[in-house]
């Protein structure tokens, strides 16, 4: 049975291809006086509110003028084991990971642990306005279960994989080639489609994989051609180095996940920083997908993100939090440090490119514009309200903004959690609750 409609009224900003510019209005659509009709948790029409609301009389309306209306955030790479890793002092990538996260990891063994933080992990991505991510899990398949459950329970459309590690980690945090292949296949088999769950073969990266372990890896992404594959690649010098000593036979550090099968267009490649020119142009060829992940970059002091460089040569990035080496679960905050990041190399990052980026951009990397990342009818309702008014600093900043693209600015900059006023998840109000 159908449920009633609902339309939701407010300033709507949709994205149809990234803007070059505040002048290319082809690529966007910003309605001052916008309407969002919803039902059964999908987008049935969006455009002007003075015609939606003759559409369906009977439809509830949701008045949130004067906020933004815009799509769901979509994070391209974090960590859910991680919560209570982030803000952890001091170290760089390798000793971060053996120091912090290791340990932290191997909590996920147990099923009440995942499941209290995959609670905490879902409230925090819905209340940065986040509702769809790309997610590591453990190696322990009761934290997939953990976090599929609770996506399932909130209808979200996640994507996620357990981590497939077996060297170079201490005990209770390897598998085996063997063991990482049977237990990613049946979570695999249990959870990729259903609902709104899709899964990604995860090799967390070269150094904790031996030869035989990513060949597993590589007939499982041969085998499920559907699935994403998401792994780690150059992200800090002493990483490579070390990586290209366990594979002296690799042309470079890409091409030894090329040699396994692992790359291709529903391969994500967090970081990619430190890339050869052969690297750059297998992932033009490709089709590989490399995630900015600038929060992180910054924090572990691993280098700057050529985006600029990668465009030049063909190939589109993603970007993402890396939460818990990036330090905010704010897409608002990643584009903010992200910003700044790209101004480092004098890349200057316009306002419209970067909300395209966290929303249509991630979901055009994932190849999900068919289901989200716009408010185009016959896609699902996760939808955004924002308050570039939230705080006091931002509400004196937008008494002196005039334009869409100023108050998009305050929102990257000075934005966070506070200035989400509300979020849709398939049609439902989905804000947590402060407690
Ligand atoms: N490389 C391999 N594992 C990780 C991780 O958990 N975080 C980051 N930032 N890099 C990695
Ligand atoms: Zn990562």
């Amino acid at each position: 049975m159908s449920s009633s409609a609902t339309l939701l009224r407010g300033r709507t900003l949709n994205f149809r291809a990234e803007p070059a510019g505040p002048e290319d209005t082809a690529a966007f659509c910003y309605i001052e006086d916008g309407a969002i009709l919803i039902q059964d948790g999908m987008i049935v029409a969006q455009g002007a509110y003075s015609e939606l609301c003759h559409r369906r009389p009977e439809a509830r309306v949701v008045d949130h003028r004067p906020h933004l209306l815009m799509p769901g955030f979509i994070d391209l790479h974090l960590h859910f084991p991680q919560v209570q890793v982030v803000a952890s002092w001091g170290e760089q990538l390798l000793d971060w990971l053996n120091t912090y996260t290791f340990p932290a990891e191997t909590q996920f063994a147990s099923p009440a642990h995942a499941a209290r933080m995959a609670g905490a992990f879902f409230d925090l991505l819905l209340s940065h306005g986040t509702t769809t991510a790309a997610a590591f899990c453990s190696v322990h398949p009761t934290s997939i279960e953990a976090y599929f459950t609770e996506a399932a329970r909130r209808n979200m459309r996640m994507i996620g994989g357990k981590v497939m590690m077996d060297r170079n980690a201490p005990d209770g945090l390897r598998d085996n080639a063997q063991l990482g292949y049977d237990d990613s296949k049946a979570l695999l088999e249990r959870w990729h489609g259903r609902g709104r769950a899709s899964y990604a073969i995860s090799p967390r990266f070269a150094i904790t994989s031996t030869p035989a372990q990513l060949e597993a890896a590589g007939a499982l992404a041969k085998e499920y051609p559907d699935a994403f594959v998401q792994t780690h690649l150059s992200e800090n010098r002493d990483e490579i180095a070390y990586t290209l000593s366990l594979y002296p036979e690799a042309a470079d550090y890409l091409g030894i996940y090329e040699h396994y099968g692992l790359v291709g267009a529903k391969t994500l490649l967090g970081h990619a920083i430190h890339l050869e020119p052969r690297e750059i142009a297998l992932l033009a060829e490709t089709g590989g997908k490399p995630v900015f992940c600038p929060t992180s970059n910054l924090f572990l002091g691993s280098g700057l993100f050529d985006e600029g460089g990668l465009r030049a040569r063909g190939v589109a990035s993603g970007i993402a939090t890396d939460i818990g080496a990036g330090t905010s679960y704010s897409m608002l905050q990643t584009l903010n440090e992200g910003y700044k990041v790209l101004q480092l190399q004098n890349q200057p990052l316009h306002p419209l490119r970067a909300f395209h980026w966290i929303t249509r951009g991630n979901a055009e990397i994932l190849g999900e514009t068919h289901r989200i990342g716009t408010l185009d009818p016959g896609t699902e309702a996760d939808i955004v309200v924002m308050n570039a008014a939230a705080t006091p600093a931002m509400a004196l900043r937008m008494e002196a903004a005039t334009t869409l693209t100023e108050e998009l600015f305050v929102l990257q900059v000075l934005g966070d959690d506070r200035a989400v006023a509300e979020v849709y998840v398939a049609g439902q109000p989905a804000k947590p609750k402060p407690a």
